[in-house]
């Protein structure tokens, strides 16, 4: 059995789906792996590191490999290449990407999205939003920080007191929670807010101040899986009245707010933006997915009358080394239940939750539910 890790086409992804780490295991298990040359190149891991550990490079890894493993999702161009039946495991970003699905279906490829993993407690160390939105949550402080013409701690110099900044972070998952540690270590002051209710305690924890309406509304909004839900419009216009006044006062302000499967809510308008002082600083991890401020451009750094709206895309992939290193654990620990360890090969349970909720494509069919072709 063979696992090749592929290296990204996308000039612009910077992350390698295996570690040196994850090699040693995956031979551990009696699996072969072998890696295209240059994958890990960008994360900062050479070939070299790659065979020291076991693996074979060549540039025609994937042509017969039962599973192969990529950041991203595969490009029809390098659908050609793969061993059809092959296990594709990937960052899917299946949402309105149907015709994608369509292809890897026709490529007759079994695809995987590891950002459908369900978030029970077996599945979290293969959670890849986890991994990922932790370094972005924490990569965007460092962004703001580095866009931003002022210290982030109070310094008290013979020279005069430089107040500390003043840090809001608006959604608090996994990003936003890193984001609140992250700008607490640097000495500013946090404040943030969610639409969930169980965030304020984590938010406190961490000490920072919660800002939110706290109505029934409110107290009702945490749905099973943990995730958000959309607010009322009612809900929605009450909050941006509390956070329009709050927002006035903030050099920082750090948006990484998601509903799954649905375009990012707009929590900062042009107006609130145009009411901060101008040096402050936007960062919008939501940037991908719609933004959730307006004027945000993916890519770029936009300047509103001297107030800095950052946009980067694939925030994780700025840490690119420590993101490899994550992702390629989730990987691992995905693919490790896929292994009969007895007689060394391909052993996937279609039946089992973690196959289910991930598997888009098989037998030239998209068979996840939540793609089916509408009639
Ligand atoms: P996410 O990336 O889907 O969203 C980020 C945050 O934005 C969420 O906290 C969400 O409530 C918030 N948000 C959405 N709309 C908003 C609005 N209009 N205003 C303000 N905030 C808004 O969330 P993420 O990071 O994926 O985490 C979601 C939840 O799942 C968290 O409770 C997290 O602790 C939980 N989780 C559970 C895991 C497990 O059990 N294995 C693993 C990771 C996370």
């Amino acid at each position: 059995m063979k696992i090749a890790v592929a290296r990204e086409i996308d000039p612009s992804e910077p992350r390698v789906a295996a570690s040196p780490d994850t090699v040693k295991k995956f031979k551990a298990l009696g699996v072969d792996i072998a890696i295209e040359p240059g994958a890990g190149i960008k994360s900062g891991l050479p070939d070299s590191e790659f065979t020291a550990a076991g693996a074979s490079v060549s540039a025609d890894a994937l042509r017969d490999a039962d599973i192969i493993i990529k950041v991203k999702r595969p490009e029809p161009s390098e659908l050609a290449s793969y061993k059809r039946g092959a296990l594709v495991i990937a960052i899917m970003d299946p949402y309105g990407n149907e015709a994608a699905l369509q292809a890897m279906a026709e490529a007759g490829i079994a695809a995987f999205a590891m950002e459908l993993m369900p978030r029970i407690t077996r599945a979290q160390v293969m959670d890849v939003l986890s991994s990922q939105a932790n370094l972005a949550g924490y990569r965007a402080v460092i962004e703001a920080a580095e866009a931003f013409g002022r210290a982030f701690p109070m310094m008290m110099t013979a020279a005069g007191t430089i107040p500390a900044a003043k840090v809001f972070v608006m959604g608090v998952g996994v990003a936003g929670l890193q984001a609140i540690a992250t700008a607490r270590r640097l000495g500013a002051v946090v404040t943030a807010t969610d639409v969930r209710p169980a965030v304020k305690e984590q938010v406190e924890s961490l000490g920072a101040k919660f800002l939110a309406v706290e109505d029934e509304e409110f107290k009702q909004a945490e749905t099973a899986g943990g995730y958000a839900k959309e607010m009322s419009k009612e809900y929605q216009a009450k909050q941006a009245a509390l956070t329009a006044e709050h927002i006035k006062k903030q050099d920082i302000i750090i948006t990484t707010a998601l509903i799954p499967g649905r375009p990012a809510p707009r929590l900062v308008t042009a107006e609130m933006v145009r009411s901060m002082k101008p040096g402050s600083v936007l960062v919008d991890l939501a940037v991908e997915r719609g933004g959730n401020v307006e004027g945000a451009s993916p890519g770029e750094v936009a300047d509103v009358g001297g107030i800095k709206i950052v946009g980067f895309t694939n925030v994780a992939g700025r840490v690119a080394a420590s993101a490899s290193s994550l992702y390629a654990r989730n990987l691992f620990s995905f693919i490790e239940t896929l292994i009969d360890k007895t007689t060394k090969s391909l052993a996937v349970k279609w039946d089992d939750e973690l196959v289910k909720s991930t598997a888009l494509t098989r037998d030239g069919a998209v068979i996840h539910p939540n793609f089916q072709p509408k009639t």
